[in-house]
């Protein structure tokens, strides 16, 4: 799997891809790590990893179509078939998906479809629900709203504030991420379209 991870802070995600790859326990291959912001820790994660890296940043170019076309041409250019958003915060329109359809997973901090946008910790704490989690999906034009590949629980706890959750569920994060991949490369799946929305089928 020629991955191509978008992201624009952190790292985390990317630093537990990384080092799933680098070990061996992941049979993907990061072709490329692109930001749309600069300086942001992410970035020398991917150094460090010796994974090439670039900065793209949305105010370098005229319009939100002009930045996806060169996404997707980087992408290319780097042989990339699968997309991760691994905290890339920008959203992505029928110019970058057509591009890779179906092939663009992001991970989300919430069991959606509760919690959709960027302050999805701070809202479940907020909201006094007992559990959260994490949500690995394909991306389509909606915020959120793409067909569910995995999903885990995390407990809330009364003691806990937004730093000791983020924590647990970034933990959860990075152990679903490379489950969620592994079973893509192992397996596959297929989309049913049976519904009104797109649902995932993982090939036995
Ligand atoms: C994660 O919580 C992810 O679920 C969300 O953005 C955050 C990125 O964290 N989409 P990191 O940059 O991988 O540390």
């Amino acid at each position: 799997m020629k991955l191509g991870v978008l992201v624009s802070g952190k790292g985390s995600n990317l630093e537990a891809l990384l080092t799933s790859e680098a070990s061996g326990a992941l049979r993907t291959e990061t072709r490329v790590v692109i930001s749309n912001v600069a300086g942001v820790r992410a970035l020398e994660v991917a150094a460090r990893a010796d994974k090439k890296n670039l900065v793209l940043t949305n105010e370098s170019f005229s319009s939100r179509e002009a930045f996806e076309t060169a996404l997707v041409l980087q992408l290319r250019e780097h042989g990339v078939e699968w997309v991760l958003l691994a905290g890339f915060n920008r959203l992505l329109t029928s110019t970058f998906l057509e591009a890779f359809p179906d092939r663009v997973v992001n991970i989300h901090p919430s069991l959606l479809p509760a919690f959709v946008g960027p302050l999805a910790i701070r809202q479940a704490l907020r909201h006094g629900v007992r559990q959260t989690g994490v949500t690995l999906h394909l991306v389509d034009e909606g915020i959120d709203t793409g067909p569910i590949l995995a999903q885990a629980p995390v407990p809330i706890l009364d003691s806990d504030d937004e730093s000791t959750l983020a924590a647990r569920v970034h933990a959860v994060e990075h152990r679903l991420l490379v489950e969620t991949l592994r079973r893509i490369v192992d397996k596959g799946f297929a989309l049913s379209r049976t519904s009104d929305r797109p649902r995932v089928v993982w090939n036995d």
